[in-house]
């Protein structure tokens, strides 16, 4: 195989949907696993960091970059079967996959359209979205281990899936996500789950309406990257929904209610979670802590559309985002004592 070659003071903004963020000191396409592998091996031999990078939709580059190896995972294989396998290398745009469902009546992915991004990052952050996380049908990811650039096939429950979370989240320097092979089902029905998706859809919806009804609602939140959207330089949710105790639900309903800002304690966003917790709405906790869609300061801002999408004018740092992001986490945290936790992920 020919020598590696990586390219040198790659700028990196360009490939993220934030359109921020310093260069690659070095900077790598994998095509094929040989190339994924040929780049560790590089790094290695010359004492470089390796990052990864996919889609770029939930990543944030520091001003500076990144000093070492970038490899930008272009895996991009994708195979749907008859019984339902579809095979997707990480690489594949994810909208693509979903397309592919739908179109051949595969259900199990409906839902998640209109996501951008890729493949390989979904198992990683457990997308989900509208009532479906990737985690209820993967049947099974392909993983490089970083230590001994050895592939292996990880079964869900090697995964450790959880709400916006995975093993391959939690141990970064250990895997690369390289494929993800899913289980939908061949003529089964649409998931109609989502409060907002039943106000919408008939109960018998096909998948095809039932993606075009998320995609409506998707728009509607400028959660659909656009290039006419002035909403658009975003990394979808900056910050995860917090997952609390029972107790301090019950002790931010009853602020809530008492300070006026929700007229009763239903009208509060919340929802149970397996482990008897309950997940809040990171959005209504940012508006009821009197920052307002649309809010604007230097180059970032609040988007018009949804309050927990941050979003780029142009011209800003990623300093300056993570200021503005930091003001907002303050003030949730003076309001409501719990932390939001930001969401995508930092290049470091
Ligand atoms: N809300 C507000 N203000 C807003 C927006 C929403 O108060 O500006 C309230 C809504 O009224 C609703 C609640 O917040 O009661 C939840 O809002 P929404 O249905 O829009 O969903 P979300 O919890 O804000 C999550 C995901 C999204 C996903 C949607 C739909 C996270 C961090 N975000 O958002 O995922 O599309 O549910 O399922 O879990 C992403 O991860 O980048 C993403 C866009």
């Amino acid at each position: 195989m020919a020598t590696l070659e990586p390219q040198r003071d790659v700028p990196l903004a360009p490939l993220t949907t934030l359109e921020l963020g310093g260069p690659a000191r070095y900077f790598v396409r994998a095509a094929d696993r040989e190339t994924l592998v040929a780049a560790f091996r590089w790094a290695s031999d010359a004492g470089q960091r390796v990052a990864l990078i996919g889609g770029g939709s939930n990543l944030i580059v520091p001003d500076e970059g990144f000093d070492g190896l970038v490899v930008h995972v272009g895996l991009s294989e994708v195979a749907f079967e008859p019984d339902g396998t579809v095979v997707a290398g990480a690489g594949v745009p994810w909208e693509l996959v979903v397309d592919g469902a739908v179109t051949r009546s595969l259900a199990g992915l409906e839902c998640l359209t209109g996501i951008p991004g890729s493949t390989g990052a979904t198992p990683i952050q457990n997308v989900g979205a509208y009532g479906q996380e990737v985690a209820e049908v993967i049947e099974s990811v392909t993983v490089l281990d970083r230590a001994t650039l050895a592939f292996e096939d990880r079964s869900p429950a090697d995964c450790d899936f959880g709400y916006r979370d995975s093993l391959f989240k939690r141990e970064p320097e250990h895997y690369v996500v390289c494929a993800v092979r899913f289980k939908l089902r061949p003529g089964g029905a649409a998931t109609i789950r989502y409060d907002e998706l039943q106000k919408r859809v008939a109960p018998e919806a096909s998948l095809g309406d039932v993606r075009s009804a998320v995609l409506d609602l998707r728009r509607a939140k400028s959660m659909v990257i656009d290039p006419d959207d002035p909403n658009r330089r975003s990394a979808g949710s900056f910050f995860l929904n917090p997952v609390v105790a029972p107790a301090d639900r019950d002790r931010i309903i009853a602020l809530s209610v008492s300070e006026g800002w929700a007229p009763n304690a239903e009208s509060v966003p919340q929802y149970p979670m397996p482990t008897g917790e309950a997940k809040l709405a990171a959005a209504w906790l940012i508006e009821r802590s009197g920052i307002h869609k649309g809010l604007r300061k230097g180059a970032f801002g609040v988007s018009d559309k949804h309050a927990l999408a941050l979003v780029h004018h142009g011209g800003g740092t990623t300093a300056e985002l993570l200021r503005f992001a930091e003001e907002i986490q303050s003030r949730v945290t003076d309001r409501f004592g719990i932390n939001l936790e930001r969401e995508p992920r930092l290049l470091l």
